[in-house]
């Protein structure tokens, strides 16, 4: 790790209080003029650094640069690998490209705070704007079959909901089959892609990926989004997202851990009991949703009073 890297990660772990360039020069095992330089580099990179004659330096409560060093500060199991982008094409394809080199360790991510060419589900983008969002990429070694693998969007929309009540005191709602919503807006989506053997129906590894709306962009959503995207945050409001993002990652390890469809997953939906449209290549039509499956299939009701199971389909309210 650099210098200026095992710095930012000891800012990072006491942001807000002071800490003296003696001390830092001690703790690195560097003089102080290469803790001056390294501050120097921060600074250039725009972290919100000060520096105060006698009591040393700090980094901003403010600051809100997503950063691997921030982020591993928080992580439960620091020992995985973790890329941080400004900028990315797709956090997921990234992960998924790394993964197919090399075996990393299970709970590797990559993050980012843009994405030019953010994916979502069935071919679509997933808008990924820098500075209003948190876009999220993990490698898990889940030992599932392909049948189980909707037990990962499930675990990772309960991590998701736990961290973003945790982090941001927020409690979001869970609409089946991979979306959180807050106040009917849609504000995160979950995007699970798998690797399988073939011969066996095993996952040899997935790739979870999750773009969360903290903040309104800065022009606003555009187009049709506008209509059905919404924030976790409103004005005034901020969330430091590297303790976010470990939180997510945090959680979702512990969640995925566990065997079966998690219960919050159903108790936290809200589709059972509603109109809904369901959408299909080539019609939409209305059906009463009725329950989700102890597997997380959605069982809903259809035009002539029949029970149909569903497995994945796009369902608007
Ligand atoms: C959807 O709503 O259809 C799923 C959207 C998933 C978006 C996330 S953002 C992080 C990761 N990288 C991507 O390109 N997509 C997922």
């Amino acid at each position: 790790m650099s210098t200026k890297s095992k710095l930012l990660e000891l800012l990072e772990k006491q942001k807000g209080s002071y800490l003296s360039g003696e001390e830092l020069a001690q703790q690195l095992d560097i003089s102080r003029t290469a803790v001056w330089k390294a501050m120097k580099s921060l600074r250039q990179e725009g972290y919100q650094i000060q520096a105060v004659t006698n009591k040393g330096y700090a980094l901003c409560q403010e600051n809100d640069i997503l950063s691997g060093e921030a982020v591993r500060c928080f992580l439960e199991n620091p020992e995985v690998e973790i890329q941080v982008f400004q900028e990315i094409s797709s956090t997921s394809q990234v992960m998924k490209q790394k993964a197919l080199e090399s075996r990393l360790p299970h709970g590797s991510f990559v993050a980012a705070n843009s994405q030019i060419e953010g994916r979502g589900r069935k071919g679509r983008s997933f808008y990924s704007p820098k500075g209003s969002g948190l876009y999220l990429s993990v490698l898990l070694y889940p030992g599932k079959t392909v049948q189980e693998s909707l037990e990962m969007t499930a675990a990772a929309a309960v991590a998701v909901c736990k961290a973003v009540r945790e982090s941001c005191g927020v409690s979001l709602d869970i609409k089946w089959v991979n979306d959180l919503y807050l106040q009917g807006k849609k504000v995160c989506g979950i995007l699970t892609e798998a690797v399988t053997d073939f011969e066996t129906g095993d996952i040899e590894f997935a790739v979870v990926g999750i773009g969360l709306n903290l903040y309104e962009p800065e022009e606003g959503f555009p187009g049709e989004l506008r209509q059905k995207a919404g924030t976790i945050l409103q004005k005034g409001q901020q969330v430091d997202r590297n303790r976010l993002a470990a939180c997510i990652v945090n959680c979702l390890l512990k969640e995925v851990e566990k065997k079966g469809i998690p219960g919050e997953y159903i108790a936290w939906n809200i589709i059972p009991g509603r109109k809904i449209k369901l959408h299909s290549d080539f019609k939409s039509r209305i059906v009463l949703a009725e329950r989700i499956s102890e597997d997380g299939r959605l069982v809903i009701r259809n035009e002539q009073g029949q029970e149909e199971i569903l497995s994945a389909t796009d369902v608007s309210l």
